[in-house]
């Protein structure tokens, strides 16, 4: 009896990593939002950045926003099994959403944090990160280029 054969290109190919992002609320309103801290760039200018990033580095990427914590928690949940990581901005929920941390730690997937400004230089209640709890690496201050940075951490690991 004769073992399966692979597909000769198909051995020793590197499977394509699939990444979830998700931006949190008000990141829709990037562009018109605060600008002298967000910047002028909008939302869907974030969204051509980050495919033309994952384009480079070979990975295929959902790119989703929500205003909505539970909307949220959601899509965590069903990332399992579905995506090898996600990279996360989760906003203003990152300061405060026990049940994003929750829903985080029940998938157990790797975690990139991110953020467009850097929170610890901010306000008081922006240095807490329930995210940064379970994230295993933190990219944040660098604008968009923080999201890049994300993605070439996972294209590394
Ligand atoms: C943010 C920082 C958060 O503190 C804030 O609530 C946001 C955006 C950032 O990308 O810099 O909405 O996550």
């Amino acid at each position: 009896m004769q073992g399966a054969k692979k597909h000769p290109a198909s051995r020793d190919m590197p499977k394509t990593q699939k990444i979830l992002v998700i931006n949190g609320p008000n990141l829709n309103l990037l562009g018109v939002r605060e600008p002298s801290l967000y910047g002028k760039s909008t939302y869907p200018e974030l969204v051509e950045h980050i495919k033309a990033d994952a384009a480079r580095l070979k990975q295929e990427v959902e790119i989703r926003q929500s205003n909505h914590e539970g909307e949220i928690v959601d899509w965590i949940q069903l990332a399992r099994g579905v995506f090898d990581a996600i990279v996360l901005n989760a906003a203003a929920y990152t300061h405060t959403s026990v049940a994003i941390l929750d829903a985080l730690k029940a998938v157990a997937l790797p975690v990139a944090e991110v953020h467009l400004t850097e929170p610890k230089e901010r306000e008081d209640f922006r240095r807490i990160s329930y995210v940064g709890m379970v994230a295993e690496q933190t990219f944040s201050g660098h604008g968009f280029l923080s999201y890049t940075e994300a993605l070439e951490y996972f294209a590394r690991r």
